[in-house]
């Protein structure tokens, strides 16, 4: 897989601009983001390992391709990442799910973690962390750092939109590890926010501010 995928399907563009539009309500966005996070899930899971398995139709027998391993992993970094890691299970409802709590400390933009749990065996399973805003990287870096701390070999990162210094800083980090967004911004502001982006995810995700 490419280090850098932007999907650019009319559908997550078009999904997009109203996700970024100011005036779209919480429950839009959250809708929005369901909807978006099974397209960027079809892209990062396109070139699966498949296996032939013997099946029985109602007219004859025959090889027919399935998912070859073990389930995946969605690791969603909390709290955002819940709102892409919904529609990801409705693609993969078998998946394993780690949680990662990281909150961004508001002063030197440094990830604190609070949280962490993941299934045991990460070193045989496809990691897919998701996160929707890839603006310093600083919690995605250390998320996929924990996460290979506890085995993760193969790894894959999705958001929903990137800046230009998350994606040189992330990559530059863990070069391994494939990102795959619906779009890249032009920059981060001195807050550390992505411009033009659309606000805090979480915010608009869950209607708190
Ligand atoms: N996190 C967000 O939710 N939005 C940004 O623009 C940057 C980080």
């Amino acid at each position: 897989m490419k280090s850098v995928t932007v999907v650019n399907h009319p559908l997550v563009q078009h999904k997009l601009t109203f996700m970024r539009k100011k005036d779209t309500s919480t429950a839009g966005f959250r809708r929005l983001l369901r909807e978006i996070s099974l397209l960027l899930c079809y892209e990062v899971t396109r070139e699966l390992p498949m296996t032939n398995e013997t099946i029985e139709t109602p007219l004859a027998e025959m090889q027919s391709p399935v998912l070859e391993g073990k389930k995946l992993v969605f690791a969603s970094v909390l709290r955002a990442g819940n709102g892409l890691l919904e529609g990801m299970l409705d693609l993969v409802p078998s998946a394993r799910v780690a949680h990662i709590g990281l909150y961004r400390d508001h002063e030197t933009l440094e990830p604190v973690e609070y949280y962490f749990k993941a299934p045991e065996d990460l070193s045989d399973r496809l990691v897919i962390v998701v996160d929707p805003m890839l603006a310093t990287a600083n919690s995605a870096i250390a998320a996929v750092q924990k996460l290979k701390e506890r085995g993760a070999r193969n790894l894959r990162f999705v958001c929903l939109l990137a800046a230009p210094e998350g994606i040189e800083k992330f990559t530059t980090a863990h070069p391994d590890v494939p990102v795959v967004t619906a779009a890249i911004d032009e920059r981060l502001n001195d807050k550390g926010y992505i411009v033009p982006g659309l606000g805090d995810a979480g915010d608009r995700m869950y209607g708190t501010k």
